[in-house]
C-alpha cells in the first residue's frame, strides 16, 4: 500500500468509528447444513437493512462435531439445520446457548421451539397425505392409514428415513409404543410396494396406478408443481390432492428447519438480532417460500400452491417431545419389518 492510500483508509477507518450514522463492521457466522441459496436473499436483505455482514459456512454432515472441534475459540455465531431432531442433537451435544427473547418466543409457536430456548424453527412443512386426485377423500387420520380397506394401496419411503421416524415418533407420542407396533403392522400390510424410493416417488406411483394414496412432504408438491424438477415432475403432481391428515386426537405432525445460536457465539447480542429478524413477517415469507415451506409465524405469506392444501393445524405434541420417542420408532421400523 502506498502512503497515500495508506492514510486514506486510515481516515475512513478513523471516521467510521466516529460516525454513527455508518454501517457497523460487525460481521456473525452462520454455520447452516442447508444449501445457502435458500437463505442468500435473507442474508443479503439484512446486511442492507442493518450493515451487519452474515459470512456463511456451509456444512452438509458433521455440524455439532465441527462446532464442538472449535471450542471455546470457534467463530460461529448462528447454527442452522432441517430436522427436529438435528435441533435437539445440536442442543444435547452443548453446542448451543439458551436464549431469552420475547421477539422469538412470540413468533414461534411452543411446540416449534426448545422448552429452554437452545433452538426455534423457522420455517416448517408437513407430514401429509397424497392421495389419488378422483379418489373421494375430503379428511383422512394418520391412524386410518392401517385402514383393511386400504391394502395394496399404500406408498411410503423407508420407514427408517428421518422424515418417517419422525412420524412414527409422533404416533408413539399420542397412542403409545404398543398401538404404533399394531399400527405399522397394519401399514406395512397395506403397501403397494416395498417402503422405498423418495417422497416424490408416491406422487409417481400414484399417476403410474401403483398405489391410492401415500405419505410425503408438503414442500415437494410446490417444487414438483413449480417444475423445479422438471415436466415430467409436473404431471406426477398434477395426478394428486393433498389432504392434510391429523391424529384423531391432535393435528398434522410438522417438522422444522431451526436455528440456535452458538454456545461461544462471538457476537451473541448480533445472533439474538439476526435470528429475530428472521421471524420478521418479511422474512419468514421470504424464508419459507425459497422451499415451498410454512413459516411458523401465524400470518406471514406462504407460496399459493402451499396455501391451496387448506388450512394447516400443527400437531399439540411438541418437537421435543417427538424427538425423544425417535429411538424406539426407529426400533419398531426394524420389529416390524417395515422396509423388508
Ligand atoms: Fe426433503
Amino acid at each position: 500500500m502506498t502512503t497515500r492510500a495508506y492514510l486514506t483508509s486510515a481516515i475512513f477507518a478513523a471516521t467510521a468509528l466516529t460516525a454513527p450514522s455508518l454501517a457497523s463492521a460487525v460481521e456473525i457466522n452462520v454455520y447452516t447444513t442447508r444449501e445457502p441459496a435458500l437463505i442468500a436473499p435473507l442474508l443479503e436483505a439484512y446486511t442492507k437493512a442493518t450493515g451487519t455482514k452474515v459470512n456463511t459456512v456451509f456444512l452438509k454432515d458433521g455440524l455439532a462435531e465441527r462446532v464442538a472441534s472449535e471450542g471455546a475459540s470457534s467463530p460461529a455465531d448462528i447454527l442452522m439445520a432441517v430436522d427436529a431432531g438435528n435441533l435437539v442433537d445440536l442442543a444435547e451435544k452443548g453446542v448451543t446457548q439458551p436464549i431469552e427473547s420475547s421477539v422469538l418466543n412470540g413468533a414461534v409457536p411452543e411446540q416449534l421451539r426448545d422448552g429452554k430456548g437452545h433452538w426455534f424453527g423457522l420455517s416448517m412443512r408437513g407430514r401429509v397425505l397424497y392421495a389419488a386426485k378422483d379418489l373421494d377423500l375430503a379428511s383422512f387420520n394418520y391412524e386410518d392409514l392401517a385402514d383393511p380397506k386400504y391394502k395394496g394401496k399404500v406408498c411410503i419411503r423407508a420407514g427408517q428415513h428421518p422424515y418417517n421416524t419422525a412420524l412414527f415418533a409422533d404416533y408413539i407420542a399420542h397412542h403409545g409404543a404398543e398401538e404404533t407396533e399394531k399400527w405399522l403392522t397394519g401399514v406395512k400390510a397395506n403397501l403397494a410396494r416395498k417402503a422405498a424410493g423418495g417422497d416424490r416417488d408416491v406422487a409417481k406411483d400414484i399417476l403410474g396406478g401403483i398405489c391410492d394414496i401415500g405419505i410425503a412432504n408438503t414442500y415437494y408438491v410446490g417444487l414438483m408443481k413449480a417444475g423445479k424438477g422438471g415436466e415430467e415432475q409436473v404431471k406426477w403432481a398434477d395426478a394428486i390432492k393433498v389432504v392434510l391428515p391429523t391424529f384423531k386426537d391432535g393435528g398434522t405432525q410438522v417438522n422444522v428447519s431451526g436455528a440456535a445460536v452458538a454456545k461461544h457465539s462471538p457476537n451473541k447480542a448480533e445472533a439474538v438480532k439476526f435470528l429475530e429478524y428472521l421471524v420478521s413477517d418479511d422474512a419468514q415469507k421470504i424464508y419459507a417460500e425459497a422451499n415451498y415451506e410454512y413459516p411458523v409465524k401465524a400470518g406471514a405469506g406462504v407460496d399459493p400452491i402451499i396455501a391451496s392444501f387448506g388450512e394447516l393445524k400443527i400437531d399439540n405434541k411438541t418437537l421435543a417431545e417427538i424427538v425423544s420417542h425417535r429411538k424406539q420408532a426407529s426400533e419398531l421400523v426394524d420389529k416390524v419389518g417395515f422396509d423388508n
